[in-house]
């Protein structure tokens, strides 16, 4: 079964819809712009990834604590962030199409182009002018560089292009009862200032010595201009975030410590390493002096699903400003107070959710002989996966589906599992597959007889008898934390 790229990430978003892991949010109101929910799989997957974050960042690190800060902050906040001034994407609109593009993701998808056809000499010149003109805020050279380069609207297939504009990602809304009295807050675009605010509250109530980190799970918002790929760019969506507070000057070994053992993080799973890279920054955002992305490659290309940045002191030293609070860390080794440097590593969640589900999606071809048959699979981790096991009699009769409850009873608090006693054995095995069930437990008319029954391994469809004495034992040490995390 061979299917193109294109296709595959079409499948993927339908195969999302159809098994209840994502559906596009407001659906019956014709749906919200890069808006969506997750389904009755898709909330368990997205716990899975997040328990997965959480152990390995918080409960794994003894100095790494976590939090779960507002997502209305006081606006000075966003003031002294540089959002309000600087949290802007340069964007050009097609005057014919009426559509609007961010000027640099114009010209990546030139630089990549060029690199396809072998034109590494104008890929790297194109490379070299873009990081120019971003690092100078250069938006007349960014729109000279779109007419240099004939890049033409995908929509309209013209050239009429207007100026490049920067436009402002953070949503606003009113807080307070009575509009004229009421504040304009915003609703915050990143995790990690909640973190930086609470920065003594939680050095203070938790005794915590530099090197160490603050984490949090929560919301984010950004009024998107270009959301597309499904839930890669959305206007609301999840960060999983880490601040690292460490003493000046050890800043760049820490950057590099995080930097390995985020990938290390993510190589755990099992997945082809082939599939990430290491992206360095052409443009360093206001706050940091190094930053590199993790780069995943999706069906539509490598693209980022984590940063690690290198944020210096800034956001401690701008909040102390605008606060005229003192954020300082009084450190006995060195006998010395100082605003601590941090390195940060931040993950959105859903686009690992989207990276986790293309890596596992997978069409294969069964047949045998003259025997054709095929099956779509989620090759998921057995951690992540959002049922553990499935228990299913063999027959509706017999007394074979309450041998089955028996042992679903048995299991349901410790495992998400499923019950499934409708259709041929074969055609559930089918749909366990699809929803990425890594055990399938079936209860036959020798678990009557000896209290046996089989588990269907998912990736090699291989069986094996086990007795059901045995079965909490060893599910749990196939999914454990352990395989992932020791
Ligand atoms: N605190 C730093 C920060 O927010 P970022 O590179 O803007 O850095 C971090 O965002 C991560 O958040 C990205 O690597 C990406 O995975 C995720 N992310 C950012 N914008 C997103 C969006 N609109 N939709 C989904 N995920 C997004």
């Amino acid at each position: 079964m061979s299917t193109n790229k294109e296709d595959l990430f079409k499948n993927v978003i339908s195969h999302a819809k159809e098994y209840g892991f994502v559906f596009p949010s407001s659906e019956i109101y014709d749906g919200l712009s890069a808006v969506y929910d997750y389904g009755q799989l898709g909330a368990e997957l997205k716990n899975n990834i997040k328990t997965y974050w959480w152990k390995a960042m918080v409960q794994m690190n003894e100095n790494i604590v976590g939090i779960d800060s507002a997502i209305f902050m006081h606006p000075k906040i966003w003031k002294a962030s540089g959002h309000v001034d600087g949290f802007n994407d340069p964007m050009i609109d097609n005057k014919d199409s009426k559509k609007r593009y961010r000027a640099d993701n114009l010209l990546e998808d030139r630089i990549t182009k060029y690199e396809r056809d072998g034109k590494t000499d104008k890929a790297k010149q194109l490379e070299a002018d873009l990081e120019s003109c971003l690092k100078n805020d250069d938006l007349a050279g960014l729109r000279q560089l779109i007419i240099d380069h004939e890049i033409v609207c995908p929509v309209s297939g013209t050239r009429n292009w207007t100026d490049v504009r920067q436009f402002n990602l953070m949503f606003s809304t009113q807080f307070g009862s009575i509009a004229e009295d009421a504040e304009a807050v915003y609703l915050r675009p990143e995790t990690a200032q909640g973190i930086f605010v609470n920065f003594l509250n939680v050095q203070k109530s938790g005794r915590m010595k530099i090197p160490f980190g603050i984490a949090q799970i929560g919301k984010a918002f950004r009024n998107e201009v270009i959301a597309r790929q499904f839930i890669m760019r959305m206007r609301e969506f999840e960060q999983m975030e880490m601040q690292f507070f460490v003493r000046p000057g050890t800043e760049m070994e820490w950057y590099q410590h995080w930097k390995e053992a985020r990938l290390k993080w993510h190589l755990a799973l099992g997945t082809d390493p082939s599939k990430y890279r290491y992206h360095d920054h052409a443009k360093l955002a206001h706050y940091a002096n190094a930053a590199v992305d993790i780069e995943f490659e999706f069906p539509f290309g490598f693209k980022e699903v984590e940063g690690i940045h290198s944020r210096t002191d800034f956001d401690l030293k701008q909040h102390q400003e605008y606060s005229g609070k003192k954020l300082q860390f009084f450190d006995p080794e060195i006998n010395q107070n100082y605003v601590p440097y941090v390195i940060e590593t931040s993950i959105g969640l859903d686009r690992m959710f989207l990276l986790t589900l293309c890596n596992a999606y997978q069409e294969e071809d069964l047949s045998e002989g003259d025997k054709t048959d095929s099956r779509t699979v989620l090759k998921l981790h057995p951690s992540l996966a959002p049922v553990k096991a499935a228990v299913l009699p063999l027959t509706k009769k017999d007394g074979l589906p309450e041998k089955a409850r028996e042992i679903m009873n048995m299991m349901k608090l410790d495992f998400n599992m499923q019950y499934d006693e409708k259709d041929a054995i074969g055609k559930r095995y089918r749909r366990q597959d699809a929803i990425g069930t890594p055990f399938c437990i079936t209860v036959d008319y020798e678990s009557l007889e000896n209290n046996t029954v089989t588990i269907r391994h998912r990736d090699s469809m291989q069986q094996e008898r086990v007795s059901v004495d045995q079965l909490e034992r060893i599910i749990g040490d196939l999914v454990s934390w352990k395989n992932l995390l020791s």
